[in-house]
């Protein structure tokens, strides 16, 4: 006989009660099998055999819970799903192959011809064409708008409208967006409110307690934190998790069992990393605010940076992504990133190893001109993921970079 996936379950739900979110990164989803094995095991396989005929018929339809084939269940992919359910403080969460595969679920299964989007303009790029471009093509209409322009939000709003979609802190600008006020707004008009929580994971900013519906993650980010897999993680209520499950069942753009066992042991060392990345980054922004070269930094940890009082009230750090300009344009820029030796000149973010990017001609490269200046992407910006290096040496780094605008 298979044994079911209750039976693997060795940690009570009840001894997690009331527990911090340090705790549910490293206890919440834990399963063991009969080996009694202390880390998890990961559970590389198509499908899943039966006892007999009748248990696999009761299995399909659905009388009997199980495993039954790994597009829609595998025990490795649950208990990361559980894990980050719980500490998104979320009934329940479903995996995805990546960040945009989640953000596609989300929208295929909450979604329908004639209804309209308002999004904010500081989306990562390939957010904004899939808004744009491909959504567009099904019949959904996408509004863009600033983050923290609340009466464009509410010009914004018509009767068709279905979902409030933000990043907040924003890619790459780290502008903070007035959850609970957008949430308001989003259920007055019926809408639902997506909050994508990938720059401040659950650690820093839980969106569902500001009132958002759904949270979405690029898993790739500081989930996995050492850059091995791209994955992406919708979650939420019971009722709505149902039917984005329900879209990947029938489309399939499913998280391995590998990535999953990988993002799942990410997630015991996230809240260490954040405070670590947090920290790193608070004192970067504060060293390149005081460099003449650099023009401006965008870091909602200063004081300088508009929304830094709310960022204070939704968050418990202010992330490890900041962005700056320096004084000329985008040779300078690209001048300030060749001549970094030791950050990595990668378009990925979240990395325990500090990444540099410029987004104008990478993550933000296919939005027009207009859409760029729109959403303030200028040839002069740079965006640094903050790893968890001696800030000794991120410094001297940059110095490298600053070095290479005074030749
Ligand atoms: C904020 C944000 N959301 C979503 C995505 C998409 O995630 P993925 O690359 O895992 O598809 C990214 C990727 O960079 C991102 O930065």
């Amino acid at each position: 006989m298979t044994q079911s996936r209750e039976e693997h379950i060795m940690i009570p739900e009840a001894d997690l009660d009331g527990v911090s979110v340090d705790t549910l990164a490293v206890r919440a989803g834990q399963h063991r099998t009969g080996e009694l094995e202390h880390s998890d095991a990961i559970f590389p396989t198509s499908s899943f055999v039966y006892g007999s005929a009748a248990q696999a018929a009761a299995r399909f339809g659905g009388e009997e819970p199980g495993n039954i084939y790994s597009r829609f269940t595998n025990p490795t992919v649950k208990a990361f799903e559980e894990r980050i359910a719980a500490m998104e403080g979320g009934e329940r969460a479903v995996a995805t192959a990546s960040g945009m595969a989640a953000i596609l679920a989300t929208c295929m299964s909450m979604l329908q011809s004639g209804d309209h989007v308002v999004c904010s303009r500081g989306v990562f790029g390939t957010t904004n064409v899939l808004f744009q471009k491909y959504l567009a093509r099904f019949g959904v209409s996408t509004t863009f708008v600033g983050l923290t322009d609340m009466d464009g939000w509410r010009d914004a709003v018509t009767g068709n409208t279905r979902m409030l979609f933000i990043e907040t802190p924003s890619n790459p600008l780290c502008e903070v967006a007035d959850m609970s006020a957008l949430a308001e707004l989003a259920h007055a008009h019926g809408a639902l409110f997506v909050v994508d929580n990938c720059f401040c994971t659950p650690v820093l900013q839980r969106p569902l307690e500001f009132g958002a519906d759904i949270v979405i993650h690029s898993a790739t980010k500081y989930l996995d934190g050492q850059g091995r897999c791209v994955g992406g993680v919708v979650v939420g209520s019971a009722s709505l998790m149902e039917e984005v499950y329900g879209f990947l069942r029938s489309a399939g753009p499913t998280m391995s069992p590998f990535n999953a066992w990988v993002f799942h042991k990410g997630l015991e060392t996230l809240p260490i990393r954040m405070r670590a990345h947090c920290e790193n980054a608070l004192q970067l922004a504060r060293w390149l605010e005081q460099q003449s070269a650099v023009e401006k930094v965008y870091y909602a940890g200063l004081e300088s940076h508009p929304q830094h009082q709310l960022a204070c009230r939704q968050q418990s750090g202010f992330g490890g992504v900041l962005s700056f300009t320096v004084r000329g344009g985008q040779a300078e820029a690209w001048a300030f990133i060749d001549a970094t030796r030791m950050v990595s000149i990668t378009a990925n973010l979240g990395d325990v190893k500090t990444t540099i990017t410029h987004p104008g001609t990478t993550t933000h490269g296919r939005l027009s001109p207009d859409d760029k200046a729109l959403a303030g992407i200028t040839d002069n910006l740079i965006r640094l993921s903050v790893g968890i290096e001696a800030l000794e040496d991120l410094k001297n780094d940059m110095k490298r970079g600053l070095q290479a605008l005074q030749n």
